[in-house]
């Protein structure tokens, strides 16, 4: 008889799947901040099914907001598509829609689109400001969880930027976690920041 693998942290995704489990547990509002082809957005949105809460999706690319809507269509129910809201700008801003809700959790897959413009990628400077915004909007209990990919010349650089500013987060609001993996060369990496409840 096969064994079966045990996948606690096999991979990056592994990883932050679980932590997102444990974040919407009891539902909430979540946002996925690079929605690239939608598969990160569509395990956010397994997660809150028959639950309260709903998905905010963000993507400069308008070809990454096409196919992350396909992705969608071809899993979810439409009113389980209800509950999604994609927008097609950089994530710098937030849409209004994020500032009339509590954030439970900000999902962060750096870098480029799978199969697309590998000049388009996601940028150490804009990435920070974007995360920066996004402590300001977590609930309490919340989290943003960023994964990293140092291969690329730029991927490296904001793993290296936001390792410096995250750092430096006052600890008694933040627990700041960085995962890698030591020895897989220049794999991916995933930090996840949550927001500490007061007392
Ligand atoms: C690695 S992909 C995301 C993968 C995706 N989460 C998935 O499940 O398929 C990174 C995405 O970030 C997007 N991106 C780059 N810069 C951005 C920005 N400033 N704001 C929002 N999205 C950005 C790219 O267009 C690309 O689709």
């Amino acid at each position: 008889m096969m064994q079966r693998q045990f996948l606690l942290f096999q991979s990056h995704l592994d990883l932050a799947h679980h932590y997102w489990q444990r974040l919407l547990y009891n539902g909430g509002w979540a946002i996925d901040a690079t929605l690239g082809n939608g598969k990160d957005t569509l395990k956010l949105a397994q997660l809150l099914a028959g639950k309260p809460g709903g998905i905010i999706g963000i993507d400069i690319q308008p070809q990454a907001v096409q196919r992350t809507l396909e992705h969608l269509q071809d899993h979810l129910s439409p009113e389980e598509l209800g509950r999604i809201h994609l927008f097609c700008q950089s994530h710098e801003t937030f849409p209004a829609l994020a500032e009339q809700h509590l954030i439970q959790l900000i999902v962060y897959n750096l870098g480029y689109l799978p199969k697309g413009n590998k000049q388009v990628t996601t940028m150490a400077t804009s990435t920070l400001e974007s995360v920066n915004k996004g402590f300001n909007m977590i609930a309490p209990g919340g989290a943003l969880c960023i994964t990293c990919y140092p291969g690329h010349e730029e991927g490296s650089r904001e793993e290296q930027e936001l390792l410096h500013c995250l750092s430096c987060l006052d600890a008694t609001s933040w627990n700041v976690c960085h995962h890698a993996f030591p020895n897989r060369t220049l794999s991916a990496s995933v930090f996840l920041i949550q927001k500490r409840t007061i007392g």
